[in-house]
C-alpha cells in the first residue's frame, strides 16, 4: 500500500519511529495536494494569548477541570463553575488570530486545505477566514440554555451576576463548549469522520493527543491512507505514529510552510 508521497504505509499496529523532516519536504507534499484537513488543538492559539490546557503554564494548573468543566459539577453548582469559566472566556473574547491561524486560512485560499477540525472553543479559525470549521468541542463565544437549548452569543446575555439565565425560559445558561461528561455534538463527530476518512493529508497541530475521541482522528486518517503531518514544539502522544513530525511552534512553522508552497508554485 502506498500513500501519495510514494512511501510504503505501515499497518496501524506497527509503531513506526516518526522522522524529523524539514519543512521543505512537507511543503512539497502539500503543494500538490488538495484534500487536506487540519486537526487543531490548544497549541495553535497559544500565540493569541490563550493558555493551553496541559503542561507547564497550562490552564489546568490553575483550575481543576473536574471542578469547573465537569457537567455534573456544573449542574450542581453553576455559579462556582461560571466564576472560573468567565475568566477563561474573557481571554478568549478579546483574542485575535495569530500567524498560524492566518496560514491555515491562506492554505484554504490556495485550494489546498479543505476543512479544519478544531478542539478549540475560541472561534479563531473562523475569524482568520477558514470557511469550513468543525467545532469538535463547541465554542465559548456562545452560551446554551440547559432547559430549552436556545443558543446566545456571549454579548447578547446579561452577565452581571453568575450564572447567567436564559432570557426566554429562565433556565441556567452554560458556555456552549463540550464539558467533561458530555458527548461530542453528533454533527461535528459525523463531519469530522467524513473529512478525516476522505483526506489525503492530515495536518495535526498543537494537540497533546490525550483527549478522545479527537485523539483517534489522526489514526483514522492513517487507516484511510492519508499522510499525517504533526506540528508541535514537543513530542505528543501522537508523535510516535505520525508520518512526519515538524518540531516547532505552529505560528512559526505554518507561515514557513505557506511561504515554501508559494515558492514551489511560483506564486
Ligand atoms: N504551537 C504548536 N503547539 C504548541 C504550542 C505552539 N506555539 N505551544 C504548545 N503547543 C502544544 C503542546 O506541546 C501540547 O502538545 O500544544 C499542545 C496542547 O495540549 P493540550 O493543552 O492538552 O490541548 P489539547 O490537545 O487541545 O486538549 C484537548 O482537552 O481539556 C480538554 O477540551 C479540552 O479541547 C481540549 C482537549
Amino acid at each position: 500500500m502506498e500513500d501519495i508521497s510514494g512511501k510504503k504505509k505501515q499497518p496501524m499496529y506497527y509503531f513506526q519511529e516518526s522522522k524529523s523532516v524539514d519543512v521543505q519536504e512537507s511543503a512539497k507534499l502539500l503543494a500538490k495536494a488538495s484534500g487536506v484537513v487540519a486537526l487543531t488543538g490548544a497549541g495553535i492559539s497559544v500565540a493569541s494569548g490563550i493558555r493551553p490546557f496541559r503542561g507547564k503554564g497550562g490552564l489546568w494548573e490553575k483550575y481543576d477541570p473536574e471542578e469547573v468543566a465537569n457537567i455534573n459539577n456544573f449542574i450542581r453548582n453553576p455559579a462556582a463553575s461560571w466564576v472560573a469559566l468567565k475568566e477563561i472566556m474573557d481571554v478568549v473574547e478579546v483574542a485575535l488570530p495569530n500567524p498560524a491561524h492566518l496560514a491555515l486560512a491562506a492554505l484554504e485560499q490556495m485550494g489546498i486545505l479543505r476543512s479544519v477540525i478544531t478542539q478549540n472553543v475560541d472561534g479563531l479559525h473562523q475569524e482568520a477566514g477558514n470557511s469550513f470549521v468543525i467545532e469538535f468541542h463547541g465554542n465559548t463565544r456562545r452560551t446554551i440554555c440547559l432547559e430549552c437549548r436556545a443558543v446566545y452569543a456571549v454579548g447578547e446575555i446579561n452577565m452581571d451576576s453568575l450564572p447567567p439565565y436564559c432570557p426566554a425560559c429562565d433556565g441556567v445558561l452554560k458556555p456552549d463548549a463540550v464539558f467533561f461528561g458530555e458527548t461530542i455534538p453528533r454533527t461535528a463527530l459525523e463531519q469530522a469522520r467524513t473529512e478525516i476518512q476522505s483526506c489525503r493529508i492530515a495536518l495535526v497541530i498543537g494537540t497533546s493527543g490525550m483527549v478522545e475521541p479527537a485523539a483517534s482522528l489522526p489514526f483514522l486518517a492513517r487507516d484511510y491512507n492519508a499522510v499525517v503531518i504533526e506540528i508541535n514544539p514537543e513530542r505528543s502522544f501522537l508523535t510516535p505514529r505520525v508520518d512526519y513530525f515538524l518540531e516547532g511552534r505552529a505560528e512559526e512553522v505554518l507561515p514557513l510552510l505557506v511561504e515554501q508552497i508559494k515558492n514551489l508554485a511560483g506564486k
